[in-house]
């Protein structure tokens, strides 16, 4: 029996970014997300994803992400894994679930992607944790800036949430589904230099 993922198409998503010059640790951590010990996974760690969360086919895509050299962050208690990220520093990122809305970003911006946490230990945490570790991981590769895509209704709470620990969400572009197929981008940090919507093809 495998976790079924349903896909919320989403309308509308921000393009946000943050400094990776943050603290290394939340000193108001619970226990719980105190405990987690953070590394670079590899492909022998993809053997300790829950497969009630993970069908093959997902471990595959896995798989391929850390053959095109993307640093996995993962969050392990003793073997479980208990939330993880992806971070990559190629200069295109796109969300793949609304077609167009791709960006191309500065030298010293680096993307991170596809966060999770396994649902019953949702809200303790986990992420904000994870966060801090991912941005700091990117500092060390050079990276100034951290670029993410935000469904509209998870900005808020991130914001909130990252807030406490000092990760301050800079939202750049607003990208919205105007009709089935015309995607809108308006820039909400005009001078702001760290993407840019990449041009479509002719
Ligand atoms: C989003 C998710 C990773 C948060 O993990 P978590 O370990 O429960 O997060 P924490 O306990 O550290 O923080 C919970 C807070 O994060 C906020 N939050 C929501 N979306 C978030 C996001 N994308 N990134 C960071 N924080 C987010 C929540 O609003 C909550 O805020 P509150 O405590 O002020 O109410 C987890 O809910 C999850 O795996 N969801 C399904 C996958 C998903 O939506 N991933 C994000 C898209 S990349």
């Amino acid at each position: 029996m495998y976790d079924v993922r349903v896909i919320v198409l989403a309308r509308e998503v921000f393009v946000c970014k943050c400094s990776t010059a943050v603290p290394l640790e939340d000193p108001n951590a619970s226990p719980e997300a105190k405990r987690v010990r953070w590394l670079k996974g590899t492909e022998a760690d993809l053997a300790r994803l829950q497969p009630e969360h993970h069908n093959p086919e997902h471990v595959e895509e896995l798989r391929a992400r850390l053959a095109r050299g993307e640093h996995w962050v993962l969050g392990l208690d003793g073997d479980r894994v208990v939330s993880y990220t992806w971070l990559h520093t190629r200069r295109a990122i796109d969300y793949p679930y609304l077609p167009g809305c791709t960006f191309e970003t500065a030298d010293d911006v680096g993307y991170g992607y596809d966060a999770w946490t396994p649902p019953e230990l949702r809200g303790g945490g986990l992420r904000r944790v994870g966060f801090l570790v991912e941005l700091n991981a990117l500092n060390a590769m050079g990276m100034k800036w951290e670029a993410s895509f935000f469904v509209k209704h998870q900005l808020e709470g991130a914001t909130r949430s990252l807030g406490k620990v000092g990760i301050q969400i800079v939202p750049l572009w607003r990208a919205r589904l105007e009709s089935r197929h015309h995607l809108a981008f308006e820039n909400l940090a005009p001078g702001d230099t760290s993407t840019r919507p990449a041009k479509q093809p002719a």
